[in-house]
């Protein structure tokens, strides 16, 4: 029986893992769950699960739920690092939203743990952190989530990187693909939260109709899998059947499909390198008929060529990149500027990033983090 510890367990990674977990009731016990507002969601899974170890980031939301409850309730980052690092904890499902998932993926492989990681903005952030820090704890060890990760994960299955070409990270294209440009400074909120494909939660789908979500993937993949900016590729796929390739040096190219279904990665995540029933869509592949394949258009989609700029640049860079795109897609959201000021103010703050002297470290990624915070702040006033 493997414990989980469940951050972000509100959301859309956190509702289908928890539906994975109760298909294997057997092998996995929900031991603790976090989250930062949605205390009555919370409360409800406290009572299905009986769960006694939870976390709210908002203060106020676990004073409430505490009163609610009857029990104590931790809050904040401290909370956090708490329910990550615990020893009953067997594996810590990240699925928080944001930078804030940083800190908790490296307090958990400093306590040797397996993470099963979807909080890409965790290798964004601190990449270089991430690899030395599994380095110098190898009990620890991450298995993606992300489904465009999970398939290379899965191609790969352990083979070196000498014998990899390149990846191929597949991308559905978001809901502008087909809009010409001149369209795209008139990009509404709702029109940017209608993913063709997937059902997800806010930040990432407007991620995704900027492409950024898939320049984040990039940089991800990068740190995860040790592959040079070079040797990664991105291919637009609107079927989004085949969750990405692996190119191998002897020409094949292995490839991983399966329904748009983010139980199939978690539970992928979970389980490798078994292989559980899981009750979810099987594909037919003559009831598919077609799988298109395009390169990315660079041009209509800046963030992408934006991402992968920040990315080969190094440093702080992507860093300083996630933290203001973080801000701009909730300004965005908000209201508060226009779909195309995302890239704008991006290219701007990017353009400020410092030159830091040797390997990333955990200060300068924190420090660069706040910074990109303050300027986009200003830049959107
Ligand atoms: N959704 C997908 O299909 C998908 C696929 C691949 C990767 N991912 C990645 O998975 C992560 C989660 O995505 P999602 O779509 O599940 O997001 P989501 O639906 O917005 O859920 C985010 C979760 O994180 C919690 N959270 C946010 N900020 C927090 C904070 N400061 N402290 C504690 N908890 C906090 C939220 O709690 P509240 O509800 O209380 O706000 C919620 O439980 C992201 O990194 C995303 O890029 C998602």
């Amino acid at each position: 029986m493997k414990r989980v510890c469940l951050l972000g367990a509100t959301g859309s990674i956190g509702d289908s893992t928890i539906s994975v977990l109760k298909q294997h009731p057997d092998r996995f016990q929900l031991h603790s769950i976090a989250a930062r507002d949605n205390w009555k969601k919370i409360a409800g899974l406290a009572r299905e699960f009986n769960i006694k170890r939870i976390c709210m980031f908002s203060e106020t939301a676990a004073k409430e739920l505490s009163k609610e409850l009857g029990f104590p309730v931790l809050a904040g980052m401290d909370g956090l690092l708490e329910l990550a690092t615990e020893g009953d904890v067997d594996i810590v499902v990240n699925a928080l939203m944001g930078a804030v998932g940083c800190l908790p993926t490296l307090a958990a492989i400093e306590q040797g743990k397996h993470i099963a990681l979807a909080n890409k903005e965790t290798m964004v952030m601190a990449g270089p952190v991430i690899q030395d820090s599994l380095k110098q704890h190898p009990k620890a060890f991450i298995t993606p989530i992300d489904s465009e990760h999970n398939a290379i994960f899965q191609c790969l299955a352990g083979r070196p990187v000498e014998e990899v070409k390149n990846l191929q990270i597949t991308a559905s294209g978001g809901p502008f693909r087909e809009w010409p440009m001149e369209k795209f400074a008139s990009i509404r909120v709702e029109d940017a939260l209608n993913h063709p494909v997937w059902s997800m939660g806010k930040k990432i789908t407007i991620d995704s109709a900027s492409m950024m979500n898939k320049g984040l993937e990039v940089i991800e993949a990068h740190f995860l899998f040790h592959i040079p900016y070079e040797q990664i590729k991105v291919v637009v796929h609107p079927q989004s059947m085949v969750h990405s390739l692996v190119q191998f040096r002897d020409g094949s190219l292995l490839a991983q499909l399966g329904a748009p279904d983010m139980k199939i990665p978690i539970q992928v995540a979970l389980t490798w390198p078994e292989r559980l029933l899981l009750e979810s869509a099987h594909l037919d592949l003559p009831a598919l008929a077609k799988l298109t394949f395009f390169a990315p258009d660079f041009k209509k989609f800046p963030c992408l060529a934006l991402a992968f700029e920040a990315g080969k640049l190094g440093g702080v860079v992507p860093a300083m990149m996630n933290a203001a795109n973080e801000i701009l897609v909730e300004a965005f959201l908000n209201g508060n500027i226009g779909f195309m000021d995302i890239p704008r103010h991006l290219e701007t703050i990017m353009a400020r990033a410092p030159t830091i002297q040797g390997r990333l470290d955990l200060s300068h990624a924190l420090a660069a983090d706040a910074e990109a915070r303050k300027i986009a702040v200003s830049l959107i006033n």
